[in-house]
């Protein structure tokens, strides 16, 4: 059976599924996203993912009595069953809905379209996380309302794509000297056995995966500082590691031409990587 995708109310197969091309996600990127994982059929912290995703609506203007979001649930259910997966993560796109002309200025009553789908996220094993990644350092170019889960992202596929065509998996991005994030990811460092990683503004994403390292290290007995990381700071790092729902705990173990930890990925990142994917095997 082909893979089965919800839009606006109805489930349909992921070919015959179509928006109209006034839709202001398409026209403006006027819209906002989620990306939940399914762990043996169980949503990981769909809590956390819908309060963060009712936090962006609003930021937008979006009202929450636009679209039930407590549906998803139920959304997401009726696709593991339909589809029959296990593990795997989910896609949720929200836009501010059809309007009939293009205008900047949207009228209040407008319906929102609704999207949700299965996606199949390349997710690294055990051994490429011990064998560590390289990242790059790139100026934080983006809006500076990072915090917003916005559908807009072609700064980060810049961003992104960049890593990509250069060899680094990610970009570690920098605003005011200070650093932010990562392009798909937020950032943690670790210098004399103290574990760092930038506060929460606007200028960052509050990450889901972020959120519950801190509790879990914290709860382990590991020191967590959330606060200021500079350029500097990255570059002299005893370790350093990228996390999101995709790839939990990505250590990175060289920036650019500057080499950490002589290269090889450290203990603590490791146990940052075990903390998580022990959660997961207990959710
Ligand atoms: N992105 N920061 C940015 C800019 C991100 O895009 C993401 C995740 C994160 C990590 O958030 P979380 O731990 O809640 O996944 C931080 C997802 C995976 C994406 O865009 O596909």
């Amino acid at each position: 059976m082909e893979e089965q995708i919800y839009l606006n109310g109805v489930y349909i197969p992921r070919a015959n599924a179509n928006i109209s091309i006034m839709d202001r996600g398409f026209l403006f990127g006027d819209g906002v996203y989620e990306l939940i994982p399914l762990y043996r059929k169980k949503i990981f912290l769909l809590d956390k993912h819908l309060k963060r995703l009712k936090n962006s609506l609003n930021l937008i203007g979006m009202k929450d009595n636009d679209f039930n979001i407590n549906d998803i649930e139920n959304i997401i259910t009726t696709l593991v069953k339909k589809n029959k997966y296990e593990n795997y993560f989910f896609y949720i796109h929200i836009t501010r809905g059809i309007q009939n002309t293009r205008q900047h200025i949207y009228p209040e009553n407008l319906k929102p379209t609704v999207l949700v789908m299965g996606e199949n996220c390349s997710v690294f094993n055990k051994d490429e996380i011990s064998k560590g990644f390289k990242a790059s350092i790139q100026s934080d170019f983006r809006w500076t309302k990072s915090n917003i889960k916005s559908i807009s992202l072609l700064s980060s596929v810049l961003l992104k794509n960049y890593a990509s065509q250069h060899g680094f998996y990610e970009t570690l991005l920098i605003r005011d000297n200070k650093l932010t994030e990562g392009s798909a990811s937020n950032v943690f460092v670790v210098k004399d056995n103290k574990i760092f990683t930038p506060k929460l503004s606007d200028d960052l994403l509050p990450g889901v995966t972020r959120d519950l390292l801190i509790n879990l290290l914290k709860e382990n007995n590991l020191d967590v500082v959330e606060g200021d990381v500079t350029e500097s700071d990255l570059k002299i790092a005893d370790e350093i590691w990228c996390c999101s729902s995709t790839n939990f705990v990505t250590p990175i173990i060289q920036i650019d031409d500057s080499i950490i930890n002589n290269g090889t990925v450290g203990n603590i990142s490791l146990r940052a990587y075990d903390l998580v994917r022990d959660f997961i095997s207990a959710y």
